[in-house]
């Protein structure tokens, strides 16, 4: 059966259940999900076949919320055999319909689990003598090429794995969809991840140097330790960080920021109008949603890129609720934002938002 099988974290199988399902139905995509709770990856099983690539194409992976990898399956097993995996894959691939297209590149993946971890060195190995069969075989282009589609061999365990595609203007560009960041010693909390995270993955680069420019004015609420402030500084912003705790002395050293003791609710903008205002303070979804749209509605500030906290149940329904209010708020003003939501890979129970203005006048 064919399906769309989407990468998610560990824990978040049912939430991306519940978005592919809303989704897809938007689309008029029949079909069901399918997940074993942990598992790191939920199949969407299509009722019809033919819709394989019409699911795959009707939403780039930046559109989606829990997703970290959309991939089209148009085939399965269940019985590798320990010897000649190669072999038996291509067998299968010939008793396939594989879509008609060229594949300029070629990844083996699997879940994002500990049970996958023990499958991370073999999958490693296989690209190598994979790769050179398919390519062989014609499957495959003889070098690689990024901007075409991608063949992606997703092991669950030694004995099963599942054959699809991608497109690289729908999917994420990172094996296993997660891209690993650094942490920079200098940063004073591990949160800092989070904001590079959506600075390097959320934004285009157009949007990233409209927003992140030497010289701006930011505004962190729920500042410290101060990691999010660090990335605004780092990229030459003057911050205002709001929290009751304190920030780090080296990043007070730095001249750009000052340290405001005050309850993020309440506090009003300094000097007028900031370019980005941040948030990450650990507060009720649906509290933090309508302050941001405050802020942005009331224009104290250009654009915003928040965290909204997850419950234990109902994620998927908290985040489109929460997102639906911002919107509602959003769509009073005459201005245009583009809006994105997206569970990182350095986002735990969180997901991060981000809503830059486009308006002509920015
Ligand atoms: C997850 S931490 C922020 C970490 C920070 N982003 C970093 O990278 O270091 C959440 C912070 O929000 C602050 N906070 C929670 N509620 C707040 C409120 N109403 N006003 C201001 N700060 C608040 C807490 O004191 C805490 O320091």
């Amino acid at each position: 059966m064919n399906s769309i099988l989407a990468y998610c974290r560990p824990g978040y199988e049912n939430d991306t259940a519940n978005e592919l399902t809303s989704l897809y139905s938007e689309r008029g995509i029949y079909g069901y999900p399918d997940f074993i709770p942990k598992q790191g990856f939920t199949k969407f099983q299509l009722y019809e076949a033919e819709t394989l690539d019409k699911a795959l194409k009707a939403y780039a992976i930046d559109h989606t919320v829990f997703p970290r990898q959309l991939v089209a399956v148009f085939a399965s097993t269940q019985h590798l055999e320990k010897e000649d995996r190669v072999g038996q894959l291509l067998a299968l691939l010939e008793d396939c319909e594989v879509p008609d297209i060229t594949f300029g590149a070629f990844d083996v993946e699997y879940p994002d689990t500990e049970d996958g971890k023990t499958l991370a060195k073999f999958c490693r190995k296989f690209t190598v003598p994979m790769r050179q069969a398919l390519r062989k075989k014609g499957i495959l282009l003889p070098k690689e090429n990024i901007n075409k589609p991608k063949l992606h061999i997703f092991f669950e365990s030694f004995a099963t794995c599942y054959i699809g595609y991608s497109y690289p203007t729908h999917s994420s560009p990172h094996h296993l969809g997660i891209c690993r960041l650094k942490f920079p010693a200098e940063a004073p909390s591990r949160s800092t991840l989070k904001l590079e995270d959506a600075i390097v993955n959320m934004l285009t680069d157009k949007e990233r140097n409209l927003v992140f420019r030497e010289g701006a004015r930011g505004v962190d609420l729920g500042a410290c330790p101060g990691g999010w402030t660090y990335q605004l500084v780092t990229r030459g912003m003057y911050v205002e960080a709001i929290d009751n705790g304190l920030v780090d002395e080296s990043l007070m050293k730095t001249g750009l920021v000052e340290h405001y003791a005050a309850d993020g609710f309440t506090y009003k903008p300094q000097y007028g109008r900031v370019d980005l205002l941040v948030c990450d303070m650990i507060e009720q979804p649906d509290r933090v949603a309508k302050l941001m749209a405050n802020w942005l509605v009331k224009g104290w500030t250009t654009h915003a890129i928040f965290n909204l906290k997850l419950p234990m149940k109902r994620r998927f329904e908290t985040v489109s609720e929460a997102m639906q209010a911002v919107k509602a708020c959003l769509n009073e003003t005459s201005d245009t934002f583009n809006i994105r939501v997206r569970h990182l890979y350095h986002d735990r129970d969180e997901v991060t938002v981000t809503v830059i203005r486009t308006s002509k006048e920015v």
